[in-house]
Parts: structure tokens; C-alpha cells; sequence
């Protein structure tokens, strides 16, 4: 997915409305292979729920934004550039949107892993101590920001331009990345990644995130990024 990404090109689009040709009209982005079986966050979150999360929300987040890019006429390969140049844009709010659960989400399969969940080990420890003094306190702060969270989004626990750990909650496709955060891993509070499995009981998924799938070397590793 890093590849280079024609500035002059998306500029142009942006800026003079200029229609744009793609040298390479074939989609520049495709969905990223699961990190494990669709079954092997069971009994947590089931297949079914990946089955349509991963292979048909997640598919379609990519299919729009290859959708939306190709009629636009913008050649554009970095997906993180798509991004931040989208995000400043209101006239690619589509574009955005799409590109954004794109990154969401593929953040968020690797923010989980079978076996996880529970109080973490490394430099992340440290942190959430440091933070909010002991784990459980970070817990009842996440489970809040989960829960309070009206409509649709995403729970992170990011480290903000200060070097703080913060746990944000975003609206609809919003991320990080665009508000100088580094994101350190998510959840996903949309009603798609829990309904099937949980239906109201979005404090259930957000407690069963913590305690049974989430992947602490996935944020240890963010850190150190
Ligand atoms: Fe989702």
C-alpha cells in the first residue's frame, strides 16, 4: 500500500477542478488479508460478525474509495495521503470518510488478537500506570469513553503531540492521525462490529474487547513507531 502518490495530480483535482487521468486505471487499494482466521476471536466475537465486518464493511470501504478516486480522477497511493489531503477538503468528504475506515479498520484487526485482552506487560504498562495510576481506572475510563460515545465511532488510546496517553473517543470515520495523535490501538464502537453478537449490550463488547482480544504488543509496538 506504499506507494508514491502523485501530488501535482491530486492538486490540480483539488484545487482547479481539473479532470485528472489515471495512467494506471487499475484500484490502487485492496483489503488487507486478516490477521488470523475469521473464527479466532470465538466465543468473543464470532465469525459471523467478521464475515460481515471484515469481508463486506471493510471490503466495501475500499471498493467505494477505489470507486470514488477513479471518478474523481485522482491517482493516489498512500492511503494515509489520501487522508490528511481529504480531511482538508469538504468537497472530498466521501473520500475521506471511505479512506478513513479503510485505515480504521485495518488498525482495529490488528488492535485485537486471540488470546489477548487483560492488564498489559512493556513500556504500555508503564504508561497506563504513569497515567491513570493503576489499570483498573484505565479500564473504567475506556469502558466509559466506549459507552458515552452517542452514535457511531471509535474508542483510542492514542499518545497526543505532548507525549501523553489519551483516551479519545472519534465520531463516524474520524482518526488520530489528523489531530497530531499517534494512535496506539482501537476499538471499534460502530454498531457493525458488535451487533450480531452483543445487539444493545455495547458495554459488553467494549469490557470483552479489554479483557479477552486486545493486542497490547500491537500498542507496545505503536510506541515505538
Ligand atoms: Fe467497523
Amino acid at each position: 500500500m506504499k506507494k508514491i502518490i502523485t501530488y501535482f495530480l491530486f492538486f490540480s483535482s483539488l484545487f482547479l477542478s481539473l479532470p485528472v487521468s489515471a495512467a494506471d486505471p487499475s484500484p490502487p487499494f485492496t483489503l488487507p488479508p486478516l490477521p488470523y482466521a475469521e473464527n479466532a476471536l470465538e466465543p468473543y466475537i464470532s465469525a459471523r460478525t467478521l464475515f460481515y465486518h471484515y469481508g463486506k464493511h471493510h471490503q466495501g470501504y475500499v471498493d467505494t474509495l477505489n470507486k470514488l478516486l477513479k471518478e474523481k480522477g485522482l491517482i493516489a497511493s498512500s492511503l494515509e495521503q489520501v487522508i490528511e489531503m481529504s480531511s482538508k477538503s469538504p468537497a472530498l468528504k466521501t473520500v475521506f470518510n471511505n479512506a478513513a475506515q479503510d485505515w480504521n479498520h485495518t488498525f482495529y484487526w490488528s488492535s485485537m488478537i486471540p488470546g489477548g485482552g487483560g492488564q498489559p506487560t512493556g513500556p504500555i504498562l508503564n504508561l497506563i500506570l504513569k497515567t491513570f495510576g493503576n489499570y483498573d481506572e484505565f479500564k473504567k475510563q475506556f469502558m466509559e469513553a466506549g459507552t458515552k460515545l452517542f452514535g457511531s465511532g471509535w474508542v483510542w488510546l492514542v499518545l497526543d503531540n505532548h507525549n501523553e496517553l489519551k483516551i479519545v473517543p472519534t465520531k463516524d470515520a474520524d482518526l488520530p492521525m489528523i489531530h497530531d495523535q499517534k494512535a496506539l490501538l482501537t476499538c471499534d464502537i460502530w454498531e457493525h462490529a458488535y451487533y450480531l453478537d452483543y445487539q444493545n449490550r455495547r458495554k459488553d463488547y467494549v469490557e470483552v474487547f479489554l479483557d479477552h482480544l486486545v493486542n497490547w504488543d500491537f500498542a507496545n509496538q505503536n510506541l515505538l513507531k
